[in-house]
């Protein structure tokens, strides 16, 4: 990133591989290794079509988000797209929306991470090390997108051999007893453990928000965002049959690092530390992207006088939004602090499905010349988002409508002292 006066420009230095790798960075975290233990106990061993149904309620908004990132490779994501689609306040609530999931993607997945650092290191408290990751991280970014980038890739490439080690070396042990009954609360847990699991494939549309530091984007990020959609949901189905199949849905419910649980039924400690290593790897891996990603979405709405200009602000030395990834860590620190894991999990996902619904009206919008797909992907798209939305907890909805209405405040406010 680089200033270069009245409008600072961005780097071009993200290619397919980087981006898809990015999108897994910010798909498999916490969701995968935690949220399965609860939606385990809301929908049962059923919990695997769960992930599917999520799945592909995710495809239809990743269409979308394909769509409109080809229409308008700029930084910002839905902000930019609803602005110029819909209108000013639309993608200003995207964006604000977008800021506010992801303090609290940041949150679940530091706490995701310290969940498996106590069961290697039980002494710990654990919301001291969220706070401890949360703060790395932080630093990390601060010092340049560089380094963030390859050190993600790096990670990522962890991540899905570990699940793959866990794939594999859990499916001989599988019983096929722990999948009866199959769907104990029935019709409305498998939709709830949809609604709920949605988190786990959040992350998918992260490229979109670094549009202008990608190469050749027309083509670059809808490959990248199918590629890691695609990935993470094969990757996501086999786990959680593996572990169902080892721990049952009972005991998955009750564990804060379920999948390591799942695989202690081996009677292997060394697949337990190597999945725990697995699962702090992965939960970093959501916090680098995700920090990565709030800056620059904050830095794009600072630059359009959304926020406050401070925030727009870069380093002259490591060329970051240096003040937006201190502003927001931050609230991301306060947040686990004052909130429990399932809570941060439902509050993002609410916010989340909220983004995706505006992404799908916004696509539904685009002139017919620019349009890859027929009008009824983002009709789909929209409709299962408002869809999942009515399975989520009201504490969720609760929160979701304070943090929107903060954000609503803040557009008149700040529109009345622009003007
Ligand atoms: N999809 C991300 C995760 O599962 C937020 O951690």
């Amino acid at each position: 990133m680089s200033d270069t006066g009245a409008r600072p420009v961005l780097k071009r230095e993200i290619g397919l591989f980087d981006a898809t790798a990015l999108g897994i960075g910010a798909i498999i975290g916490s969701g995968i290794f935690v949220v399965t233990g609860i939606v385990a106990g809301i929908a049962g061993p059923a919990m695997v079509f769960s992930i599917i149904i999520a799945g592909i309620i995710a495809v239809f908004s990743a269409m979308s988000v394909a769509e409109l990132g080809t229409y308008l490779p700029e930084e910002g994501g839905t902000y930019a797209y609803a602005q110029k689609l819909i209108s000013p306040f639309a993608g200003f609530i995207a964006g604000w929306i977008w800021i506010f999931s992801n303090i609290f993607v940041g949150a679940a997945v530091s706490l995701g991470f310290a969940h498996y650092f106590v069961t290697i290191f039980p002494s710990v408290p654990v919301k001291v090390i969220a706070v401890v990751i949360c703060l790395i991280f932080i630093t990390i970014n601060y010092l340049g997108l560089k380094g963030s980038v390859l050190f993600n890739n790096l990670l990522v490439m962890a991540k899905i051999l570990i699940l793959l080690f866990f794939i594999a070396f859990g499916l001989g042990f599988v019983r096929l007893g722990t999948f009866i009954p199959l769907a104990p609360e029935g019709p409305v847990g498998i939709l709830s453990g949809a609604a709920l699991i949605f988190f786990a494939y959040t992350g998918f549309a992260r490229v979109t928000i670094m549009a202008e530091e990608v190469r050749d984007p027309e083509k670059t990020i809808p490959r990248s965002i199918y590629l890691a959609l695609g990935i993470s949901t094969v990757i996501y189905l086999f786990v959680s049959i593996v572990a169902v199949g080892l721990a049952g849905a009972p005991a998955l419910a009750h564990s804060g690092s379920p999948l390591a649980d799942a695989i202690g039924m081996t009677g292997s400690s060394g697949a337990i530390l190597v999945i725990s290593l697995g699962a702090m790897i992965a939960t970093a891996s959501v916090l680098l992207t995700t920090i990565m990603g709030i800056s620059r979405i904050v830095f794009s709405m600072a630059r359009s006088q959304d926020l406050p200009p401070l925030l727009g602000r870069i380093h002259p030395r490591f060329s970051t939004p240096h003040y937006a990834i201190v502003i927001t860590g931050a609230c991301m620190i306060a947040a686990l602090l004052l909130a429990d894991l399932a809570l941060v999990v439902s509050v993002s996902t609410f916010a989340m499905l909220l983004y995706y619904l505006i992404a799908n009206i916004a696509a539904l919008r685009l002139p017919r010349e620019h349009r890859k797909y027929p009008a009824w992907v983002p009709i789909i798209g929209a409709l299962s988002c408002v869809g999942l939305i009515s399975f989520l907890s009201p504490d969720s909805w609760i929160i979701g409508c304070i943090g929107l209405a903060i954000g609503g405040v803040w557009f008149f406010f700040r529109r009345k002292t622009v003007a």
